[in-house]
């Protein structure tokens, strides 16, 4: 393959750096830049990449998806369940999808989910002890699932047991992805003898989502959007909630984790949590600070990869095809130019100094292929964290480790005391 341009990077053994990526990804890409700078080109086992950590490029790169990128390899195209969907396709019939499934994520339509998620997360705090020590990532990951299942498809009270169902396998499923993305033999699907116990997770995940129904609500926006046949539907369903439910999920935790370390903010959130009004940026901005600033310092999605289809240059950067494109998130939400102190929980920055650059905060991505559940995302998170303040003291309880899995979790079991406020 012709390297392109001349970005500097490290020579040396390549496998050593795959071991490296494989044991500490978030250290290596640091170690990367640190030494190299905010754009780095190296190799990884047979594999040239090159890593992107300045908002301009990151943006020029997700900016252009249509012109010259596909997506890299993060989810497997080739994988039965989601692989022709929304996240994974490409060109026309990417385009189609996205057009058809806007509707189910316009504020309107977010705003009149309102009322099933609420009582969703209401069901919850009155069903949670007044006093309990709680794995908050397990806890908001089942709350997440919920929310999804009441908003988008019609449950009203999601039984414990699909709810169990569904959780189970999706996470299978999700460590499944992650670590096929990281493994240099990919058995295909398709070819009967490999993948069986993907298959037999898919099988059921598809037979308990299959037993959701449209029911008459005030809108049927979601399931008017779903593809017609039987099929493909189920497959779109399958694509919504795996991309929102650990997403949404370990967003929460990771607020309320922040919240139970920092009882100034904590107090704020708990002050506005007290107004009688559906929680939005206006009536709740230091919810929303607070929400923000762990998705800056948490990205659920830590990495972004791009492939370009032809030789592209823009400015001085110039990329060939074959090579990877690599965007983290995690590191973006670190530049100490943009984010002073960026490894601190600082809520207030985000009312003294907010980003200016449209790329230097990218949660939810960015171009043609920006998360399209970013509203409704926002809006679970507001209401999750704002009504669970209300209800709870929350205490965090030791130290975390990160885990980049498919999304950024913590390695080890969350765990804060819950105590009702009287
Ligand atoms: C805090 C929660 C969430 C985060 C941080 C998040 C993040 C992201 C990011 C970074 C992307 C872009 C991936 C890329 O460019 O390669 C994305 C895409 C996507 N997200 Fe989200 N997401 C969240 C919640 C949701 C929810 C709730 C839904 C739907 C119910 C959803 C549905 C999707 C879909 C379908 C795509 C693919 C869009 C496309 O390629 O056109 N996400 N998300």
């Amino acid at each position: 393959m012709a390297l392109s341009s001349a970005i500097p990077g490290p020579q040396g053994s390549s496998l050593a750096r795959l071991r490296a990526f494989h044991r500490d990804p978030l250290g290596l890409f640091q170690m990367l830049t640190q030494e190299w700078g905010p754009r780095v080109r190296f190799r990884m086992g047979p594999w040239f990449f090159t890593l992107l950590a300045e908002p301009e490029a990151a943006g020029w790169v997700l900016s252009h998806h249509a012109q010259g990128f596909v997506k890299g390899p993060g989810l497997d195209s080739q994988n039965p369940l989601i692989g022709r969907g929304l996240l994974t396709e490409e060109g026309s019939r990417w385009a189609e999808q996205r057009r058809r499934m806007a509707p189910i994520f316009k504020t309107a339509n977010v705003e009149a989910m309102g009322p099933w998620l609420d009582q969703t997360v209401a069901a919850w705090c009155r069903q949670q002890p007044s006093r309990d020590t709680v794995d908050l990532q397990a806890s908001m990951l089942e709350l997440s699932l919920a929310m999804a299942l009441s908003t988008l498809f019609s449950e009203d009270h999601p039984r414990q047991d699909l709810l169990q169902e569904v959780g189970r396998h999706v996470t299978w499923i999700m460590a499944h992805f992650y670590h096929r993305t990281r493994s240099v033999w990919r058995f295909p699907y398709h070819i009967p003898g490999f993948n069986h116990r993907y298959h037999s997770h898919a099988r059921r995940l598809k037979d308990a989502v299959g037993t959701l129904k449209p029911r008459p609500r005030p809108f049927r926006v979601v399931w008017d959007a779903l593809a017609p046949d039987p099929e493909s539907r189920l497959n779109e369903m399958m694509t919504l909630i795996i991309a929102g439910f650990e997403t949404t999920g370990h967003a929460v935790s990771w607020a309320l984790d922040e919240l139970g370390r920092h009882p100034f903010w904590q107090d704020a959130v708990l002050h506005e949590s007290l107004q009688e009004t559906w929680p939005s940026p206006k009536t709740h901005p230091a919810t929303e600070a607070v929400l923000k600033e762990s998705l800056r310092l948490y990205p659920p999605v830590w990495l972004l990869s791009r492939k370009p289809t032809e030789d592209l240059s823009h400015e001085d950067l110039t990329l060939a095809p074959g090579e990877m494109v690599l965007i983290s998130p995690w590191l973006l939400h670190r530049q100490s130019a943009v984010f002073p102190e960026g490894d601190q929980f600082r809520p207030e920055r985000w009312r003294e100094h907010p980003p200016q650059h449209p790329y230097a905060f990218i949660p939810f991505g960015g171009g043609p292929r920006r998360c399209i559940g970013e509203h409704l995302a926002m809006a679970e998170g507001m209401l999750a964290v704002s009504r669970i303040i209300r209800h709870f003291h929350v205490e965090s309880q030791g130290a975390r480790d990160l885990y980049p899995g498919l999304t950024l979790s913590s390695l080890h079991p969350m765990w804060a005391r819950l105590t009702r406020r009287s």
